[in-house]
Parts: structure tokens; sequence; C-alpha cells
């Protein structure tokens, strides 16, 4: 709470726009909505969202306390040895995914991006491939039926790549 007072006279002194937070879940959510003298709402709350954790009944958290949920590992953290439970699937590798995708003749990675957006998620991810950020960045041009977003919504496994195992 200490940490919270510190960003609200930073966002009074003119140093942050705004005040968000990360990896927090609702009870966390609510700690702070809750906190008597609060200023400044938490405008989002980035977490790990993806097909395999869709995170949905804390969007739907999110969403009634006009919060915005930011995905990470929206594509699964494509195996970053560190972080990544390795026995986990890959998530671009979903057979369901690849078929919906493989149909409307787009990647594994723009429906899993564009999915997230359709719920209304913000959805980060990076890439050092100048193909791959052009790519995503056509995750604008086109729209899942209702009837897909209905398959990808039943992959949700709550199942999360980032378990920061130890080395
Ligand atoms: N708040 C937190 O606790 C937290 C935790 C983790 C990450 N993050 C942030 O979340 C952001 C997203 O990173 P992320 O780690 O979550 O990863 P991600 O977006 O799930 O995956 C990124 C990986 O996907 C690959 N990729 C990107 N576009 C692709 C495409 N079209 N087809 C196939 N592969 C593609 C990239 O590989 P190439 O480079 O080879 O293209 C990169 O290795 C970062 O800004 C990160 O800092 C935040």
């Amino acid at each position: 709470m200490a940490l919270l007072v510190a960003l609200e006279k930073c966002k009074d002194a003119g140093l942050a726009k705004s005040i968000g937070v990360s990896n927090f879940n609702h009870k966390q959510l609510e700690k702070i909505l809750n906190k008597p003298g609060l200023k400044y709402k938490s405008v989002c709350n980035q977490v790990e969202c993806h097909l395999y954790h869709n995170q949905s009944r804390l969007l739907d958290f999110c969403k009634s306390h006009d919060i915005v949920l930011v995905a990470f590992d929206a594509l699964g953290s494509q195996r970053v040895k560190e972080w990544v439970n390795l026995n986990h699937p890959v998530l671009l590798e979903d057979p369901v995914l690849s078929a919906i995708a493989q149909k409307h003749k787009q990647t594994p990675a723009l429906f899993a991006l564009r999915y997230q957006i359709q719920r209304g998620v913000v959805v980060l991810t990076k890439s050092f491939n100048k193909k791959q950020v052009k790519e995503n960045m056509q995750v604008f041009d086109f729209e899942l039926s209702p009837e897909d977003m209905k398959a990808i919504d039943g992959l949700n496994r709550n199942r999360r790549y980032c378990e920061f195992l130890p080395k």
C-alpha cells in the first residue's frame, strides 16, 4: 500500500499519467479498490493471458470496475526456458487454433492475438523478427466469427506458462 501512495504522489507531481498494476488477482485488486482514501484507481492490470489461460473471470471483474486487462504471454511466450514450463504444449501448435487459422488463411499467432482484442483485452506481444512484427500488425484487418470465438474459448485450461521455475 505504501507503493500505491508513492505512485499517487508521482501522479500528483505530473510524473505519471495513470497508475496500473501487474499480476494482480481479483482479491488483490479488490484490496486496493477498497483502500481507505484511495486517490486514483488503477487503470489497468497486466497479467498472463492466452488461449490456455484466458482469465475470463478476472476479465469480467476488471470490466465491471473499468480496469483494462492487458495480456502478456499472449503467444505462449515461445518457450523462453527460464520462465516457461517446457512440459506444457506449444500454444501456437494447438490443433484447434491451427485448424481455424488455416480455414481463414491466417496464422495461429494472428488468431491468438485477434481473439484477445475481440474480447476487450489489450494485447502485448514482441518480436525481433521484422516479418512477424509486420504480420502481427494485421491483427486489425480481420474478424473472428462468434463460432470461432466460442471454439477458442473452449481451449482454456487455466494453464500458466510463466512458472518462474527454479534454475
Ligand atoms: N508483467 C509481467 O510480469 C510480464 C511477464 C512477461 C512478459 N511481459 C511483457 O509482455 C510482452 C510480451 O512478451 P511475452 O514474453 O509475453 O511474449 P509473447 O508475446 O507471448 O511471445 C513473444 C515471442 O513470440 C514470438 N512471436 C512474435 N510474433 C510472432 C508471430 N507472428 N509468429 C510466431 N511467433 C511470434 C517472438 O519470437 P521472435 O522474436 O522470434 O519473433 C517472441 O519470442 C513483453 O513486453 C514483456 O515485457 C510482462
